[in-house]
């Protein structure tokens, strides 16, 4: 079964034809409007159930707009409205989707919740984030980034920041996708030692470093996140703005990037905190690309789950 869980545990091989795939896909539409159907309908007849136990946009517009460009139907579901809040297990929920969908997509806080629902489904399950890692935004950045400057591989990324769910699954795929990655943002945000490692061990240079400037030096693309993410408690806000204030992406930071250097967030952003509007708004942002992208890279991630 093709579960989409996480960058590290999907082939590299892999990884790559959903990106070619997407991009295929992408310039089928071209000129399209965005109800619309695809000249193919690999979902037609399917049903996908797109699960939120957490805030969204982005992933759940671009998800349920996918499943219907590619003629499948959609259920958008809370997850504080299913039974799965209120006691049912997980193991339970999943035998029971699996009779009724034919995909499911859960944006969860542990990780645990996803690894369990992908254990007992018997259709494929989607991460559509969890405070771990979040998969599906880092292949629409591959995606975007080749976009504007071909191959990523040997390219340096540079995250500024917290070391999130969101950096963890870019750290994964400098590994898989063979580029380079240097973290920069204080101590106690440093990204887990596992992500560090397994982007090592598949051979990327993958650097921490405390000094902004420093680390962004020759970067090709520059990348950072909310400070305070949706599993983190309020109540350490003005503790991480004080130390992440100096991570903040502004043009003194971007000037010392390639000129030709990209930036990109996965949004939301919190203007004036870790980037400003001069950097969200300026030359260097794909920000909208990026977010355009979830769509596209979606779509082949689905198709790839399905193996339609
Ligand atoms: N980037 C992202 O996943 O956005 P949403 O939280 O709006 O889905
Ligand atoms: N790190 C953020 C990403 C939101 C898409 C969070 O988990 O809240």
């Amino acid at each position: 079964m093709n579960h989409f869980l996480d960058i590290h545990t999907t082939d590299a091989a892999e990884l790559r034809a959903i990106i070619d795939s997407a991009a295929a896909m992408k310039q089928a539409r071209q000129g399209r409007h965005k109800g619309e159907p695809d000249d193919q309908q690999p979902l037609k007849g399917r049903m996908v159930a797109l699960i939120f136990e957490k805030p969204s946009t982005r992933t759940r517009v671009s998800f349920d707009v996918g499943v219907r460009q590619m003629g499948g139907q959609t259920m958008v579901l809370s997850g504080s409205e299913m039974q799965l809040g209120h006691g049912e297990t997980i193991a339970d929920t999943a035998r029971v989707l699996s009779r009724y969908v034919d995909l499911i997509m859960l944006r969860t806080f542990d990780e645990s919740v996803i690894q369990e629902m992908a254990e007992y489904a018997s259709v494929p399950v989607i991460n559509g984030l969890t405070n771990r890692t979040h998969p599906c935004q880092i292949m629409a950045d591959v995606l975007t980034f080749e976009e504007h400057r071909g191959p990523i591989a040997g390219k340096k990324v540079v995250w500024a920041g917290d070391g999130n769910n969101v950096c963890a699954s870019f750290l994964q795929a400098a590994g898989q996708f063979g580029f380079d990655f240097t973290f920069t943002g204080p101590q106690t945000l440093d990204p887990e030692d596992a992500w560090v490692r397994f982007a090592r061990d598949k051979g990327s240079e993958v650097r921490i470093m405390r000094d902004p400037a420093a680390a962004v030096e020759g970067a090709d693309l520059v990348v950072t996140d909310t400070w305070v993410s949706m599993h983190d408690s309020q109540s350490t806000k003005e503790r991480r703005h004080n130390q992440l204030r100096p991570y903040q992406v502004n043009e003194a930071l971007m000037a010392v990037a390639r000129p030709d250097a990209l930036f990109m967030h996965c949004l939301p952003a919190h203007r004036e905190d870790e980037v400003t509007s001069a950097v969200m708004d300026g030359p260097h942002s794909v920000i909208w690309d990026e977010a355009e992208n979830r769509l596209h890279a979606q779509k082949a991630i689905m198709r790839w789950c399905l193996g339609v």
